[in-house]
Order: C-alpha cells, then sequence, then structure tokens
C-alpha cells in the first residue's frame, strides 16, 4: 500500500524525458515532403522510404506525416516492416524493397494488399499462382538492375521477364523500377557523374519499350540523391528516404532546396565533478585533464547508438556553447568537459545532434568522425531512447 503510494505520487512513468531521448519533429518530415513534392511536380508520385522504423524516427511518426504531406506511396524493406503500416492502418500503396525468399511470404504479401519486387521469373509464377488461387490481380513491382549490382533482374533477361509477366493473367505490373549506384556525394564529381547518366540512359531505354506496352505501370529510377540531383532521372515516381529526414546525400547541390532536420538527440547531465590536471578520464584513462577541469557526466552511450569510435570527436550544445566530450564513450556514459560553462548543473538538458534553438550539430559531421555514413547514424539510435514526438 505504502509502495504504491509512492510510486504514484513521486515517480514520473509518463515523462520519457528521464535520461536520454530523441527529439523527433513531425511537422520537418511533413514539410520536407512538400518541399520535395514541389521540386517534382504534380505529375510525379512521391514514395516515402520508411523502413528501418524511419530511419530510426518511428515509423508511424514518419509515415503518418509522410502521408500529410503528400507521399502517396511507401517503401520498407520487408514484409514485416509492411504489415506494421497496415496495422497502423494506412493504406496507401506499400512496396516492399527487400525480395521475399517463401511462398508463404509471397501469399502474405498479398494478403496485407503489399506491393512485392520481383526480379526472377520464378517469383513472378508464384505471383501468378497465389493470384490465380484467390481470383485477384496480384499487383507487383518488377526490379531491373541497371548497374547496382544487388536485387533486380540482369538487363538481358528483362525484355522476357517483362513479356512473361504481361501474359500472366493473375498479376498486373503495378511498377518498374531500378536503382541508383553512385548519385551521392559529389554534384560535380566525375563518376558520380558518368555513371548515374549511364544508369539513366539504360533505364530511359527500358522505359521507351516497356510504357509502350504497359501504359499504367509506374517506372521509379532516383532515390533522394537522384531526385536532387536531375529532373529527367524522376520518371513517374521518386523514392526519397535520407531527404524526408532532412538531410541531402549530395554536399554541393545547385538548387538551394531548405530541409529540416528532423531528428534532436537530448540527455540530461547525471553528474558533476571538479578535478586537478593530470587526471585521466574514462575507461583507459587514455584522456588526461590539461588544467583544473569540471567535468559532466551525461547518461548516454553507444547502448543507445553514440558510437564509440566517436570518442573525444564530438560536442555537446547547450544554449549557444559546445562543449567537448572528452575520454572514451562508454556503454551508458559519457563524459563532457564543462570547465567554460560553470553554470551547469544536473538535470541540464544538452543537446548532442541535432537542433538546440538556433544551434544545430548535423549527422553529416557525426558521419564524417567516425567512418561512417548519415544514413547509419540516424538508424543506429537503439530504442532504449524513447521517440518524443514535437
Ligand atoms: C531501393 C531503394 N530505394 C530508395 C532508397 C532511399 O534512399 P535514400 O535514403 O538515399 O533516399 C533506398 C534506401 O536504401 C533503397 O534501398
Amino acid at each position: 500500500m505504502a509502495l504504491k503510494h509512492i510510486i504514484k505520487n513521486n515517480f514520473k512513468e509518463k515523462d520519457p524525458r528521464q535520461r536520454a531521448w530523441l527529439e523527433i519533429d513531425s511537422k520537418a518530415i511533413e514539410s520536407n515532403v512538400i518541399t520535395l513534392k514541389k521540386l517534382i511536380g504534380d505529375k510525379c508520385h512521391l514514395m516515402a522510404i520508411v523502413k528501418a522504423d524511419g530511419y530510426g524516427h518511428g515509423v508511424e511518426t514518419v509515415a503518418k506525416a509522410a502521408v500529410l504531406g503528400g507521399a502517396s506511396y511507401l517503401g520498407v524493406a520487408s514484409l514485416h516492416e509492411g504489415i506494421q503500416i497496415r496495422k497502423l492502418k494506412i493504406d496507401c500503396p506499400v512496396l516492399i524493397l527487400g525480395n521475399l525468399t517463401t511462398v508463404d511470404d509471397i501469399d502474405s504479401c498479398l494478403y496485407w494488399n503489399l506491393l512485392p519486387t520481383i526480379s526472377s521469373i520464378d517469383d513472378a509464377k508464384t505471383c501468378q499462382k497465389i493470384g490465380s488461387k484467390y481470383g485477384l490481380k496480384f499487383k507487383i513491382h518488377l526490379k531491373i538492375d541497371t548497374g547496382m549490382t544487388r536485387l533486380g533482374c540482369d538487363l538481358k533477361d528483362a525484355w522476357h521477364l517483362f513479356n512473361s509477366i504481361l501474359q500472366m493473367k493473375n498479376v498486373s505490373l503495378d511498377g518498374i523500377y531500378s536503382h541508383l549506384a553512385q548519385a551521392d556525394g559529389d554534384l560535380e564529381g566525375e563518376s558520380q557523374k558518368i555513371f548515374t547518366s549511364k544508369q539513366h540512359e539504360i533505364f530511359f531505354d527500358l522505359y521507351k519499350k516497356m510504357s509502350i506496352a504497359s501504359n499504367k505501370t509506374c517506372f521509379h529510377l532516383a532515390n533522394s540523391a537522384g531526385t536532387l540531383r536531375d529532373k529527367k532521372l524522376h520518371y513517374n515516381m521518386v523514392r526519397t528516404g535520407i531527404a524526408l529526414y532532412g538531410y541531402s546525400p549530395i554536399y554541393n547541390l545547385k538548387n538551394k532546396i531548405r530541409l529540416k532536420p528532423a531528428m534532436s538527440v537530448k540527455a540530461k547531465i547525471t553528474f558533476i565533478r571538479k578535478v586537478p590536471p593530470n587526471v585521466g578520464v574514462s575507461y583507459g584513462n587514455i584522456y588526461k585533464t590539461k588544467k583544473p577541469s569540471i567535468l559532466a557526466v551525461v547518461g548516454i552511450g553507444y547502448a543507445d547508438g553514440v558510437s564509440r569510435s566517436l570518442s573525444g570527436k564530438i560536442f555537446a550544445l547547450f544554449k549557444g556553447k559546445y562543449l567537448p566530450q572528452i575520454g572514451a564513450i562508454t556503454m551508458d556514459q559519457l563524459v563532457l568537459d564543462i570547465t567554460d560553462s560553470p553554470q551547469l548543473k544536473v538535470g541540464d538538458v544538452v543537446t548532442l545532434l541535432g537542433n538546440d534553438g538556433t544551434d544545430f550539430i548535423s549527422a553529416i559531421h557525426w558521419s564524417e568522425m567516425s567512418g561512417s555514413i548519415p544514413w547509419e547514424v540516424l538508424c543506429n539510435f537503439t530504442h532504449r531512447l524513447p521517440r518524443v514526438i514535437i
């Protein structure tokens, strides 16, 4: 009885901002979709790529914001992720970008009204069988490899596979697509330009031949980089991931499109200590204080998604001040040098990534510091961090 009373009165169970959390700005996602829709124009669809729990932002928030902003398709990696969308009662077309490997999975795909990616005649035949079993037309997207060398049928088999699918009574070609391998990075880079235009030429050739035979089919090639790089890569639909979340995959864009990063990483200071010079900090004591210092322990670590490889290379923000992180990042905690901000106290909230008022730390900075890419930085935040929607 007494314990129940204490819990009821003192423990703020409902506030997830207890130790560390992600703030997700759903309006930023909606606004990024609106910005991208303006760029691609009314005739082109936007597929919002919401796989990997919406690139770590939380699939429900992202999918709903994207649809509000005007996305007409959603893209996921797996059957499981597709079913998750349906259970959220979102009913727009959903494409599974990964390959389904069993008949049961393909059957479930139709049951949940999801679109499979098909790269082989065997999988197309399985769709035909399942469609015929239920007396339905199974809508699919055919994937053709134009240079990514991952999923997709070989170019030499594409025409035959396309024609075979057209003959199947219970299969309909909702889409034909391919994926760009080198559109991101440097807009002016020779390799990026040459390779992307080669993929475009191949896809354009397929488009000319196949769109005559199948006029309701949606052709799509561009990821975020392709979408921002060149209008001629847009076709009937673009598949944007990273741009939805506020990051441009091309660092020297000509069209100065304004995207708003949607994720911020916040954590509380849990302990403050004063130490003399030459004191080793954190595992290995590799970092040594150079002068009398004030250190703040913050409750976030690599088990939350702050990679240990960032140790000593990042900052936290507090009211316009950049506080250097020092010593090894540990599983649940890291240390900041707050000597120049002695007013900080236990319970103050610092920003490790994203927005703090008008100041900002970019996932691109973290990716450069850890030899990674912004996609991976965003997806790395684990579910120990509650997602707080703002
Ligand atoms: C097939 C496919 N299309 C589109 C995307 C979206 O890519 P981006 O996040 O670079 O826009 C991905 C992401 O990995 C993908 O695999």
